[in-house]
């Protein structure tokens, strides 16, 4: 997958979601072979509505929705994920390069609103991809958030992809007086931003799950390119405490973080995680393996990107990507929400 990111990255910048990803997201259900309207009854009640949804959902999510054992939901997964295959939607198990190069050109980027990032990032956030931040308390994660919130929403020459934002917010940090601060700073409309923005509140873990099935509902109807968690493993560390907890508590962050990835990929929108570590004094550059999701995140995560401060500055740095550049990048805090450090974005607003 790095490798293919590669080579497509340069052509990626300027194309847009073919054409067909619009009808694929409309197939209702019942078109495909072997769903009657008893199915299609418990599966719409559970919130799964198109072919798309029930691709994104896992074989026991099925086998939950229609009280149906595991082979029946197995087999329904299979259809459907068929059916995107032969709309051109997916890939299927054996795929021509061209097929491949077709979907990953579809790959669209969101400005982090900073050049310093978006340079780390090689050009922004990309949709089919999940990106996860991960850093200590106070390092910039929400921030970043916010101001993604505000540039996904402008137009692609401006650095966005006029497109919504569901925010899955879990320690109830979003705050729309910063993202009316950061629009108006940026010189941009507050009210039509906030009007952009699906807060969904998630009260523990079981409901952040619950969030996440319904968001293909949401996705559809608003637009969305851009499905904020901060943070993804805030619940699950709160609510499994102990070594006895541990094995399930990853369990449901694989399920929960792979979910994720399913979602990006399948409605070509960006995911980006927050994820808080714990400082660690006696190391000097932190260590990727202290994120409290532990390994399960690392793995499922499209890219990492690890943020700590440096006295008034923050520093942001690319983990483990084969491709992106092994440096650092230096951002601050501040009224635009995330911004370049002092002397090179008053160089930029100057020349702009
Ligand atoms: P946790 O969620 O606790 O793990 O931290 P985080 O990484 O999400 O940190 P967050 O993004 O919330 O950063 C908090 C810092 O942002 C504060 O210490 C402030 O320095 C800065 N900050 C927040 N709001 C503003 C603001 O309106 N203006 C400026 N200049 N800085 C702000
Ligand atoms: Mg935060």
């Amino acid at each position: 997958m790095p490798r293919e990111k590669e080579e497509s990255h340069k052509e990626s910048k300027d194309a847009s979601a073919p054409k067909e990803d619009l009808s694929a997201s409309d197939v209702e259900i019942d078109e495909l072979e072997g769903v009657g309207p008893a199915t299609k009854e418990k599966l719409n009640n559970a919130g799964i509505l198109t072919v798309m949804d029930l691709a994104v959902k896992s074989p026991s999510e099925i086998a939950d929705a229609i009280g149906s054992d595991l082979a029946r939901a197995v087999e329904l997964s299979t259809k459907a994920r068929t059916k995107l295959v032969e709309l051109h939607y997916l890939e299927d198990d054996f795929v021509s390069a061209s097929e491949i190069y077709k979907r990953r050109k579809a790959i669209d980027r969101i400005s982090t609103g900073t050049k310093n990032l978006d340079d780390l990032l090689a050009g922004g956030i990309e949709t089919q991809a999940v990106t996860e931040f991960y850093g200590e308390f106070g390092s910039g994660k929400t921030q970043i958030c916010h101001t993604l919130c505000v540039m996904v929403q402008q137009p692609k020459e401006q650095g966005g992809l006029s497109g919504k934002v569901v925010y899955i917010d879990t320690e109830n940090t979003f705050r729309p007086e910063r993202i009316v601060g950061i629009a108006q700073a940026r010189g941009y409309e507050p009210d039509a931003i906030l009007n952009g923005i699906v807060v969904a509140k998630a009260y523990n873990s079981s409901h952040q799950e619950l969030i996440l099935g319904e968001l293909g509902a949401r996705v559809r109807e608003f637009g969305v390119r851009l499905v904020i968690v901060d943070s993804a493993v805030a619940h699950y560390r709160a609510e499994f405490l102990g070594r006895g907890t541990l094995s399930e508590r990853q369990q449901r962050l694989n399920k929960f973080m792979h979910a994720l990835v399913r979602t990006a990929e399948i409605y070509n929108l960006a995911v980006v995680v927050t994820n808080q570590v714990q400082s660690s004094p006696d190391t000097f550059f932190g260590d990727p393996t202290k994120a409290t999701g532990g390994h399960v995140v690392a793995h499922t995560s499209t890219y990492r990107v690890y943020v700590r401060k440096t006295g008034k500055n923050r520093v942001a740095r690319m983990v483990d990507s084969p491709y992106h550049p092994e440096r650092e990048s230096l951002f601050i805090l501040d009224e635009r929400g995330i911004d370049d450090p002092q002397e090179e974005s008053s160089t930029r607003r100057r020349s702009s």
